[in-house]
């Protein structure tokens, strides 16, 4: 364990952990955008700027992939620090004026409008940030890579090979899921589940008690690989639900209140 000062606070956190880590345990609220923490940090959308007193000399740096080392101290609210974070709030409005998350962002720390008007590509992805987290979620979590980045500048975008409809996609939906600002579009029609954004549909698999189209049927194979599960598995959250339920009231006792007995 080492021990670090945040906001005059002393805070211990492991070895090995990254300055976020660390502002978190001592309790301070810092914004970020681009930090999962089920992903390697990545360190693009700069919204974690702290500072950091110590070892000098002073110096900004983002909180989530900074190594956390013992006796730093560590300051969130420098003008520096708060400077950095409003300024990279006002760029992300020039970006995304009408997404809410975004605006309820900046809101916090006091940025109400944007000077900048930030040029991109209009379209589908009109709320997208460029965090990467569908990217790195596609990649390391699923192991799928059916979507990266692609072009420069206003044209950085995030899309499938030749923005067509792609093989590789299993249609987990965890891109959709981990997209802090909503900016994927995806919705399960009978059997299909489609991937608007990226131009792509895949088949469901019905749940064998219910009929329910749910899982897509790339991701079949998952209970062959986990077997304790797999009487579960097939079944869509809700009727998993009421069989862990029904399970649940079998172990309880006869004579309690609100029992099986009742
Ligand atoms: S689509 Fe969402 S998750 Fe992907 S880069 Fe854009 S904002 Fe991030
Ligand atoms: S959360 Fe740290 S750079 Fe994005």
């Amino acid at each position: 364990m080492i021990n670090l000062t945040v906001n005059g606070r002393p805070v211990t956190v492991p070895e090995g952990t990254r300055v976020l880590q660390a502002v978190r345990a001592a309790g301070v609220a810092l914004p970020t955008l681009c930090y999962h923490e089920g992903l390697a940090p990545y360190g693009a959308c700069r919204l974690c700027m702290v500072t950091l007193t110590s070892p000098p000399p002073s110096k900004l740096i983002a909180a989530c992939v900074y190594p956390a080392a013992a006796g730093m101290i560590v300051n969130t609210e420098t003008p520096e620090a708060v400077g950095s974070r409003r300024l990279v709030l006002e760029l992300l409005l020039g970006r995304c004026p009408q997404s809410g998350v975004i605006k309820n962002l900046a809101a916090a720390m006091g940025v109400k409008e944007s000077r900048f008007q930030v040029s991109r590509t209009e379209g589908d992805m009109d709320l997208c940030v460029l965090c990467g987290l569908c990217v790195r979620v596609c990649q390391e979590a699923i192991g799928a890579s059916a979507i990266s980045f692609v072009g420069r500048g206003g044209n950085r975008r995030v899309s499938t090979p030749f923005e067509m409809h792609s093989e590789a996609c299993i249609g987990c939906g965890a891109c959709a899921e981990i997209c802090p600002t909503g900016a994927i579009r995806m919705e399960d029609k009978g059997p299909w589940r489609i991937l608007y954004t990226w131009h792509t549909r895949v088949e469901l698999q019905p749940c064998p008690q219910c009929g329910r189209f749910f899982v897509p049927q790339e991701m079949a194979f998952l209970p062959e690989q986990c077997p304790e599960i797999e009487s579960l598995w097939r079944l869509c959250p809700a009727c998993r639900q009421q069989r862990a339920a029904r399970q649940w009231m079998q172990l309880l006792p006869l004579d309690r209140p609100g029992t099986r007995g009742d």
